[in-house]
């Protein structure tokens, strides 16, 4: 496995890979199994003759004052180990200073998405997040891209810009990879005080029983209310929303639920933003 720190490094290597599809799967790193799923999803689309390109950058434009940037959980070597073990073909793992020019003056940003939801709570990330999806766009130039449906508003946000912006990509969900007791891996969960950790898996459970009430006829907003009381019960979360929206256009929702639709959650252990959601729908899933 390759790794490359610079622009033109990558640049060099991905044009003597070419033509053979290039998958991309951008993270912050400090990876867990769910990131590692993205990295065989990439493999699977890219083929044996195909290249699996991760990147590995905390970046800084994605997180607002008094976030988690600094705190946020690195580990390099364990990193690199566990792509090479996936069989990674190239990492990209830059410093801030290679990326951002300080003249820089350009955004990225899908106006209505980034005003909403997660958007709302963290003003301003998703315009990170979408100019730095660009620049990792441009720079590696791929075939294909995999994104977590974890960050469910994220795919959203990535799907509408290559759309609105005619970016030749193939965007690829991951479905949610969870531990034992249901909490959704995360980078974030080592931060987690063991008391706090044992009171997080609240949040899967409150949404797989939404899942079981969604096909009763329910309306979206007693389904919030119970989804928002069953969390307000455990002491220890700090319920920052609950919404349910649209699955497939993240509009809101009202009366009875008659398309799938995904309930969204934010929630603070301590000084820990955990996020996690479920589509659920409104005729019994298929066992
Ligand atoms: P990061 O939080 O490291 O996540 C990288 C990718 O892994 C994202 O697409 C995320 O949705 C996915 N992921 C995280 N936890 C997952 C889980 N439990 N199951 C499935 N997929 C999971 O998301 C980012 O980084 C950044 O915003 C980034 C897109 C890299 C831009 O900086």
């Amino acid at each position: 496995m390759e790794v490359f720190r610079s622009k033109p490094s990558v640049r060099a290597q991905l044009a003597a890979w070419r033509p053979a599809p290039i998958v991309l799967v951008p993270t912050m790193g400090f990876l867990h199994e769910g990131h590692l799923s993205l990295m065989r999803l990439a493999r699977a689309r890219a083929g044996d003759a195909g290249r699996v390109v991760a990147s590995i950058f905390v970046n800084p434009t994605q997180f607002g004052p008094g976030e988690d940037f600094d705190s946020y959980p690195r580990n390099e070597a364990r990193d690199f180990d566990l792509l090479r073990a996936e069989g990674v073909d190239a990492v990209f793992a830059p410093e801030a200073s290679e990326i951002y020019d300080p003249q820089a003056q350009t955004i990225v940003e899908t106006t209505e998405l980034a005003k909403v939801l997660i958007g709302k709570l963290r003003p301003g990330h998703f315009r990170g997040v979408a100019t730095i999806v660009t620049k990792l766009f441009n720079i590696i130039r791929p075939d294909a891209a995999v994104f977590g449906e974890k960050d469910y508003q994220q795919l959203a946000v990535i799907r509408t810009m290559v759309r609105d912006l005619d970016m030749d990509i193939d965007i690829i969900g991951a479905p949610i990879q969870r531990e034992a007791d249901g909490l959704a891996m995360s980078s974030r969960n080592v931060r987690l005080s063991p008391a706090d950790r044992a009171a997080a898996p609240v949040l899967s459970r409150a949404l797989d029983e939404a899942a079981a009430m969604a096909p009763t006829g329910i309306t979206a907003s007693r389904l919030r209310s119970h989804v928002r009381a069953r969390l307000e019960a455990e002491p220890r979360a700090r319920v920052q929303s609950v919404d349910i929206r649209d699955a497939a256009t993240l509009e809101t929702v009202s009366g009875p639920l008659t398309r799938p639709a995904v309930i969204l959650l934010a929630v603070s252990f301590g000084q820990v933003f955990l996020i996690d959601n479920r589509v659920v729908h409104p005729t019994p899933e298929e066992p």
